[in-house]
């Protein structure tokens, strides 16, 4: 007899929780597949098309034969057109060299990580956070120190709270300006006491700016790597074209940053994904110069902010449901508490019951709300939001 074969993840996998937020959107479109009328508030990516421009340029590098591998760290031309715009932007005086162009802003955050920590090594994440922060920590060998914030306080650290958690071992604090799942947008205010902090410390920061340009009201998006020299040393930026230019299949993203890790990440990069899709590069490229790319952020913009304004207004009216106002992204995160639900069983019944898909906000690390994503149209929305409200009156 032979013996059975020995197959079994790696103990790194066992340790890691797999992402919440995919397995209920995929329950979600099953229930869809099955013919029921299921309205998703779950879905972390903007509705739109990419914009005609955008899919042009890949096309036309297609049929120019951009087809092979590329330089591992990104065309040229892209990472120029990256570093331009932080230039522009925010006057951060990044070359080509301090840019690697990386499959999603999701492998540049797990890039950095491979790339920058030790085992052992702290990373402080402030909750809610994005889902897969601490299990890209914990592939890394690091431990993430979760800090927890509040509906009172905005769900943004303080100062103090991040002070009260660096110790001797920590690497790395995570900062997600405008927030996801949170919509929270850090002021410049706010940001240079905790960019103090981390100087004083010298620690480094990690800063995920995808959401930078989906804004509302007056809100800004100031990156934190601006305010001085010191923090901007200390500073590393990821982002990508997924939110911002409805590209999220197009699995372009970046990071910014030191030169000696960027070349370590591209190290990485060499062994593992190699060189980002070379066509969809091109569509990327566009997207930064062709200057129609405005229009179509402000026009994605206008949609969001509509959309927010009947969300706001619709969960206004329902007693037991209550959540800080977003400035940033396409997300409400809404405090469940009152129901006596936790927040798994209130988007797992929620899903059942009215066939309206949310996000639980335990995947955040907080079990008291859940997150609706209002990247979807209004008649979803509308249908969406009244089946919301009969569920939760009847409780
Ligand atoms: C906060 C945050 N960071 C990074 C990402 C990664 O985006 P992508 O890999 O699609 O560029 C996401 C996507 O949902 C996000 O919400």
């Amino acid at each position: 007899m032979g013996k059975e074969p020995n197959i079994s993840p790696a103990s790194r996998v066992s340790d890691i929780t797999p992402s919440l937020t995919l397995e209920i959107t995929a329950k979600a479109k099953a229930m869809k597949a099955d013919g029921l009328d299921v309205c998703s508030f779950s879905a972390g990516e903007p509705d739109f098309d990419t914009p005609p421009h955008i899919v042009k340029a890949a096309q036309q590098a297609l049929d120019e034969g951009k087809t092979r591998y590329g330089p591992v760290a990104g065309e040229p031309r892209l990472r120029n057109a990256i570093a331009q715009q932080f230039n522009s932007k925010h006057q951060l005086p990044y070359s080509a060299d301090n840019i690697i162009v990386t499959n999603g802003g999701k492998f540049s955050l797990f890039n950095l990580m491979q790339a920058l920590i030790n085992p052992g090594e702290e990373v402080i994440i402030p909750a809610p956070y994005w889902v897969s922060y601490p299990e890209m920590v914990k592939l890394a060998g690091g431990h993430p120190i979760i800090v927890y914030t509040n509906a009172d306080q905005g769900y943004k650290i303080t100062p103090s709270q991040l002070q009260h958690h660096i110790t001797p071992k920590t690497k790395l604090f995570i900062l997600n300006s405008p927030s996801n799942p949170t919509g929270a947008v850090y002021s410049q205010q706010e940001l240079i006491p905790l960019a103090e902090t981390v100087v004083n410390n010298n620690i480094l920061v990690l800063s995920d700016e995808i959401y930078d340009n989906i804004l509302y009201e007056e809100a800004e998006h100031i990156s934190i790597a601006s305010l001085n020299d010191e923090i901007f040393a200390r500073t590393f930026i990821s982002n990508g074209f997924a939110k911002s230019f409805a590209m999220t299949g197009w699995r372009v993203g970046y990071l910014a940053g030191d030169e000696t890790i960027i070349q370590a990440m591209a190290s990485i990069q060499s062994h593992s994904s190699s060189n980002v899709c070379t066509f969809a590069q091109y569509g990327a490229i566009a997207a930064l110069e062709d200057s129609r790319s405005q229009q179509a952020i402000a026009q994605m913009q206008t949609a969001f902010s509509q959309r927010r304004k009947l969300i706001l207004e619709a969960l206004n009216t329902v007693p037991q449901l209550s959540s800080t106002i977003p400035y940033g992204a396409f997300y409400l995160f809404v405090d469940i508490s009152q129901t006596g639900k936790t927040s798994l069983e209130f988007a797992n019944d929620l899903l059942e019951q009215q066939q309206v898909a949310t996000v639980p906000g335990i995947a955040f690390g907080d079990d008291s709300c859940i997150r609706l994503s209002y990247a979807t149209d209004m008649t979803t929305l509308q249908k969406g939001l009244e089946r919301i409200t009969k569920f939760v009156q009847k409780l």
